[in-house]
């Protein structure tokens, strides 16, 4: 199924991939192929990281296996689960704290965000949708798959083919219809001093 467009409306081009993201809830049943889910972790792999650090790690749970797609699925608060849990790929990124040499990394959820984006963007590429929640249940994520204590859970997602908005339950087909924003530019691009926009931002 085509996913509903909502192209970003801007102030200047910007490249496709960009422009078309979003976040849909609707997810088809059909499965993500093992080369477009390398595809989106090659990806998030070559990300730009403090001291080319990459603190990311990821775990994936895909509908092939129900047990623990349930178990991924239950990691979701509630009212996430409600698009969660039919999506085919559930994902958690997590963070390393701590670099390879053992000294603190405070550039690592940084890094990781960075790395998701870049995941968004190829799966965008590929026709599949992401849909990021800080919505889990971080205790849940860590006791499920035994992450370490010097890893940080960041945040879970489904991955997927765009599905039927209508198939959505309660108030989330309306949702997916709602137009999507931003900040002007002038709010968030400064130059000379904080919060004076820069000439070309206005
Ligand atoms: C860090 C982060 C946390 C988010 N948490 C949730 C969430 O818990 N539940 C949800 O439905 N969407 C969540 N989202 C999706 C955002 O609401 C969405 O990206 C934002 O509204 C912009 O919309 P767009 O991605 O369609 O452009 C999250 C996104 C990010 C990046």
């Amino acid at each position: 199924m085509a996913r509903q467009p909502k192209p970003a409306i801007t102030s200047s081009a910007v490249h496709d991939l960009i422009r078309h993201r979003w976040s849909p809830r609707a997810f088809a049943p059909t499965p993500v192929s093992a080369s477009d889910l390398a595809s989106v972790f090659e990806a998030a792999r070559w990300a730009a990281s403090s001291n080319n650090g990459q603190p990311w790690r990821f775990i994936v749970a895909t509908s092939a296996d129900t047990a623990a797609h349930d178990a991924a699925a239950d990691c979701f608060n509630p009212r996430n689960q409600r698009w969660a849990r039919p999506a085919p790929v559930l994902i958690f990124a997590l963070t390393r704290k701590l670099a390879d040499n053992g000294s603190a990394n405070m550039h690592h959820w940084y890094d990781t965000g960075a790395a998701v984006a870049q995941l968004s963007l190829q799966a965008e590429a590929l026709g599949l949708v992401v849909h990021q929640a800080a919505g889990i249940d971080r205790d849940r994520v860590r006791a499920t798959y035994g992450v370490p204590d010097d890893v940080d859970v960041v945040i879970g997602f489904a991955l997927g083919h765009p599905g039927d908005p209508e198939a959505l339950p309660e108030e989330l087909p309306g949702r997916e219809k709602e137009p999507r924003g931003r900040k002007p530019l002038g709010d968030i691009v400064f130059a000379g001093k904080f919060g004076e926009t820069a000439p070309f931002a206005k």
